[in-house]
């Protein structure tokens, strides 16, 4: 695996789930194979998750981690080829990529979509300009469109799930919910993308009328617009803001009723409740579900430590062919 950008990238997901779980079993399993590499991590935009087990992964790999908070302490980064320089930006990322291509061995980069122009989100010029001028290879951290570092603890999650409870083939229902603020929707995308790539579920999404998601990432699931035939029997139910596809980054509804109570969670087959966190707490979801006996958000959120560590792992082995 040279860059981790998608699910596209992943040769086998049963043997990537499979190592991220030996890791979980056995942290330092590897400990000599990052010997003397260091990856940068390169934050456009705020983490903790993402950032703390991205580092704890390297760290059982015996490879070093160095973080820069772009977004916060660095020079502002143009991305746009030809651009004209006197607005806002300071350095060209043509200009700072390669320089860091030579700082390090692995680049993980954080950016946000702007939630402006659909055309250039879904372009994915920023993390694609980091892989063109750095010259080597690029781990997502969570870029415009997709959270692949995410989605892959999700399906570690599910799958520990399915195994527990012995299921046969897990009903997954992604459930839109209310947030005051306009929200990417990189993780519902790539949730969609991972699951549908799995293939081991059925998979329903729910949400208002005029939040369709990209039918690039969606094809394969269920649409149903009513939550309620929606969550009917689910084993679980993944909780999610994102703001609308076709008329990009707005917000239309902001309904709470749909937001996830212990009574939706009746309809269910007892499913257990997932959150990608940070989460707005009785907005986006209640406290009674959130610290009831089904939100698994901390198993889901310390699985990314083995997740990160099973990416990183099948990187470095790829720097070694
Ligand atoms: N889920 C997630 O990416 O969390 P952070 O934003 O804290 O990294």
């Amino acid at each position: 695996m040279r860059n981790f950008l998608s699910v596209g990238d992943v040769p086998n997901l049963d043997k990537l789930v499979e190592s991220a779980l030996r890791y979980k079993a056995d942290p330092f399993l590897d400990r000599g194979l990052g010997k003397d590499k260091t990856i940068g991590m390169l934050f456009l935009n705020p983490s903790m998750r993402t950032r703390l087990s991205t580092q704890l992964a390297a760290k059982h790999l015996g490879m070093e981690s160095i973080v820069f908070n772009v977004g916060a302490e660095g020079w502002a980064l143009e991305f746009e080829d030809e651009a004209i320089m006197s607005g806002s930006t300071v350095e060209h990322v043509k200009d700072a990529a390669p320089i860091l291509g030579k700082y390090f061995d692995v680049l993980g980069i954080r950016t946000f979509p702007t939630l402006q122009n659909k055309e250039e989100d879904y372009s994915e010029l920023y993390i694609k300009q980091f892989i063109k001028y750095s010259n080597i290879p690029v781990l997502s951290l969570e870029s415009a469109t997709l959270h692949p570092l995410q989605s892959l603890t999700d399906i570690i999650t599910m799958q520990e799930i399915v195994k527990l409870k012995k299921l046969k083939k897990p009903k997954v229902v992604l459930t839109w919910a209310p947030h005051v603020k306009a929200l990417p929707q990189c993780v519902a995308n790539s949730f969609a993308q991972w699951v549908n790539f799995w293939g081991g579920a059925d998979f329903v999404i729910t949400h208002p009328e005029d939040y369709e998601l990209s039918k690039q990432f969606t094809q394969g699931a269920k649409v149903i617009l009513d939550q309620e035939a929606a969550l009917d029997g689910a084993d679980f139910v993944y909780v999610k803001n994102w703001s609308t596809f076709t008329d990009y980054g707005k917000i239309y509804c902001n309904d709470p009723q749909w937001k996830l109570t212990n009574k939706k969670l009746g309809w269910t087959n007892d499913a257990a409740v997932m959150h990608c966190l940070p989460v707005r707490r009785n907005v986006e979801l209640s406290d009674e579900i959130l610290d009831g006996p089904n939100s698994v958000v901390t198993q889901q959120a310390a699985n990314r430590v083995w997740a990160a560590q099973a990416v990183l792992s099948e990187m470095l082995k790829g720097q070694g062919e």
